[in-house]
């Protein structure tokens, strides 16, 4: 049995599709280069030794039996659920190190939770020697999401394993990698972090006490994610950013855009983008917006110069990989 394994997982952006995919409809995410490193060491005796300093836990320590047992600090939730479902799954017994550290900031709202969960999940079946499909990685990993947060479409999951550019359906039931190329997107960053959760429920509760009014809103999304996807593979980068421009609009009638979102999305106007919208649940994290390359360098003045801060990413990277 090898006893170390190093993994890593991508990030991701959501293209089209958020919140509607909470409630059973399409969306389209694609992995970003951004990559959370996994290290896993088997140790003897029956602790979990955790090392995520980027969220300032450094030498975390916890019986294999007591985890998700009681209150724990924040960063270390999704290791602990990942460690304990896989090792029940698996009836295992041993002790573990693990490593964790992301190669871009947790405050982006890039995915490092589903990143790391994916990594964790990754790591374990290679150094205890159970080999797993993508598809049984994403349960696992999904219900460590789950368990965790209690909510969430597994979107980012997938794109963490998979990788590559994803049309998705709510809880995977269905993954279809697109064959598209790297999108020319550029990323600007509110500086409002937001928390996901919060907005989802937030969302809830409008639909509960708009139930017809929302469910059109969400049918709508469904028509863009599905014009999307042709747009995508016929590369029609005209089309997607009107597309991006609709779906904008319909997430602003949801209440989940913001000043901020909406003063970065039109400042990329100003130079002539395509299109663009907020990636993920709102309320702040970041916009993208697509753009012709000729206008990309000035695109990305008027983010910084409209108080946003613009963030490298390369879209439609590698999924989960061991790294050595
Ligand atoms: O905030 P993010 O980047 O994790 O995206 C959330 C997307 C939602 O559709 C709002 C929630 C989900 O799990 O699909």
């Amino acid at each position: 049995m090898i006893k170390r394994v190093e993994v890593s997982a991508p990030s991701k952006l959501m293209l089209f599709g958020e919140h509607a995919v909470v409630y059973g409809r399409p969306c389209i995410v694609t992995a970003v280069d951004h990559r959370m490193r996994v290290m896993v060491e088997v140790t003897d005796g029956n602790n979990l030794e955790l090392y995520a300093p980027d969220v300032d836990i450094i030498g975390y320590i916890e019986r294999i039996s007591n985890l998700g047992r009681r209150e724990a600090p924040k960063g270390t939730r999704f290791v602990s659920i990942a460690v304990r479902n896989f090792f029940k799954s698996f009836g295992i017994k041993s002790g573990l190190k693990v490593e964790t550290k992301s190669d871009f900031s947790s405050e982006f709202g890039f995915g490092s939770s589903s990143a790391v969960t994916v990594g964790v999940i990754k790591a374990l079946s290679e150094v205890f020697g159970k080999p797993l499909d993508n598809k049984k990685i994403f349960s696992l990993s999904y219900k460590t999401i789950l368990d965790v947060q209690g909510i969430g479409s597994g979107f980012d999951v997938a794109a963490a394993i998979w990788g590559g550019t994803i049309y998705f359906i709510t809880g995977g039931k269905k993954v279809e990698p697109l064959p598209v190329g790297e999108l020319p997107l550029v990323v600007g960053y509110t500086g409002i972090k937001a928390d996901t959760p919060t907005l989802v429920r937030q969302v809830a509760d409008f639909y509960k006490k708009n139930k017809k009014q929302v469910e059109k809103i969400f049918d709508s999304i469904e028509d863009i994610v599905n014009e999307g996807k042709k747009s995508l593979l016929s590369r029609d980068y005209k089309k997607l950013g009107k597309l991006m421009d609709q779906n904008q609009k319909l997430l602003d009638k949801l209440g989940v855009s913001s000043p901020e979102l909406e003063n970065l999305i039109s400042a990329t106007k100003k130079v002539g983008a395509y299109g663009g919208k907020l990636s993920g649940a709102g309320g702040g994290d970041c916009m993208i917006a697509l753009v012709p390359s000729i206008k990309r360098e000035s695109l990305k003045v008027e983010i910084e110069k409209a108080g946003g801060k613009v963030i490298r990413a390369k879209t439609n990277s590698e999924g989960v990989r061991v790294e050595k």
